[in-house]
């Protein structure tokens, strides 16, 4: 059976004021009742034990991911000191895995926690597709579906030759990769239909794995060899704590994807989406007449295309159009509807006052 690590350490705020320092995006229920870390475990719940899933996130979170994931042991729930971005989670979690199934060099698939999925089945038959992959040729599977927009925020996998067929499943190699190119290189590469939208899934043998950490991010290898050490002892924390500071702060994609010869793509559209501000609600909400969308109560009096998100308060709109009004317990947000990629800005804004 494979091991399944989802990461869940990421800041997240763009969700203002719903998201917070101590609440990140992964945590909240943006769409439905299930937050996006409950709904990214519960899909995949299906392929494995629940002893071998995963969840590796900050130590500012731990309490509300333990409290969202009750079915999860104790031990399972991996406690970074401090964000260091993606490649040091996956190496930590890399590290732990080795030493809980010694003996085994399981394969384990790293998943987001911050993504809807539309074709859940789908993405599982991809998943376990992969896994068998891993499994029997020591290589990494990673999956891409293609580009409907210039995006910036996600990373460009680049379709090499047919690599294997297997059972259906038509497996490319990697010609290139690229982690959130400017605007002007994705347009490029959404017409050039030779690109692919990376939906940050990778499927590694963990020993493999481990290899591929120590060839490319020597520092963080040495780091995590000298936690090795220590799992289990009661210095393992301590320890920790005094690693993980020193060991680059680099993601995943940018440390290893863009560098790595060792992985395979499958072309595979399970219908992902990585919700990057609250404009992208409208995609999933289901619309008035007039194109108004809301969580909660919403009346909507001569009012257009506005994203409500309000579960305590009914909200009344009158004579507005294009507004994003976001209710939390301690602040409310109105926002023009094509400012909503500024986040960055009221967040800068409000640590300055605070
Ligand atoms: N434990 C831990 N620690 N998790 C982290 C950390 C960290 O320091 N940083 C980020 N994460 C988690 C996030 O919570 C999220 O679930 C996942 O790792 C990916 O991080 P994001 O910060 O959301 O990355 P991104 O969305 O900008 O880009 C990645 O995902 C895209 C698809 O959604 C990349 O893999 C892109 O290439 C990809 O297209
Ligand atoms: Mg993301």
């Amino acid at each position: 059976l494979p091991v399944f690590v989802i990461m869940a350490g990421g800041r997240g705020e763009r969700f203002w004021p719903r998201s917070r320092r101590t609440h990140p995006k992964q945590l909240l229920s943006l769409v439905g009742e299930q937050s996006l870390l409950q709904a990214s475990v519960e899909r995949i719940r299906k392929l494995t034990e629940d002893r071998r899933i995963y969840v590796v996130t900050n130590r500012d979170y731990v309490e509300k991911v333990r409290d969202q994931l009750p079915m999860l042991p104790e031990r399972n729930i991996l406690v970074e000191p401090e964000s260091r971005n993606t490649a040091p989670c996956v190496g930590l979690a890399a590290t732990y895995i080795a030493s809980h199934f010694r003996g085994e060099d399981p394969v384990m698939a790293i998943l987001p926690s911050d993504l809807l999925v539309r074709r859940p089945e789908f993405m599982r038959k991809m998943l376990q597709s992969g896994i068998d992959y891993a499994t029997a040729h020591d290589v990494g599977v990673i999956y891409g579906a293609w580009p409907t927009r210039p995006e910036t925020g996600y990373g460009y996998i680049q379709l090499g030759k047919v690599a294997a067929k297997e059972s259906g499943v038509t497996f490319h190699e990697v010609a290139g990769f690229k982690e959130k190119p400017d605007s002007a290189t994705a347009a490029q590469y959404l017409v050039s239909q030779e690109y692919l939208w990376n939906g940050g899934i990778f499927v590694w043998r963990v020993r493999c794995l481990l290899q591929e950490l120590a060839a490319h991010l020597p520092q963080l290898a040495t780091g995590l060899e000298t936690l090795k050490a220590w799992l289990g002892t009661a210095a393992e924390t301590e320890r920790l704590k005094e690693i993980y500071p020193r060991i680059p702060a680099i993601s995943f994609d940018y440390g290893i994807l863009e560098k790595t010869r060792n992985i395979v793509v499958i072309p595979a559209d399970f219908g992902w989406d990585d919700l990057g501000s609250w404009n992208s609600l409208e995609r999933y909400l289901p619309q008035d007449d007039f194109g108004n969308v809301a969580q909660g109560d919403l009346i909507a009096l001569d009012s257009s295309n506005c994203i409500v998100y309000s579960e305590r308060k009914p909200v009344v709109t009158l004579g507005v159009s294009d507004l994003i009004i976001v209710e939390a317990e301690d602040s409310l947000l109105v926002c023009a509807k094509q400012r909503a990629q500024d986040m960055k800005k009221v967040l800068e804004r409000l640590r300055e006052e605070h």
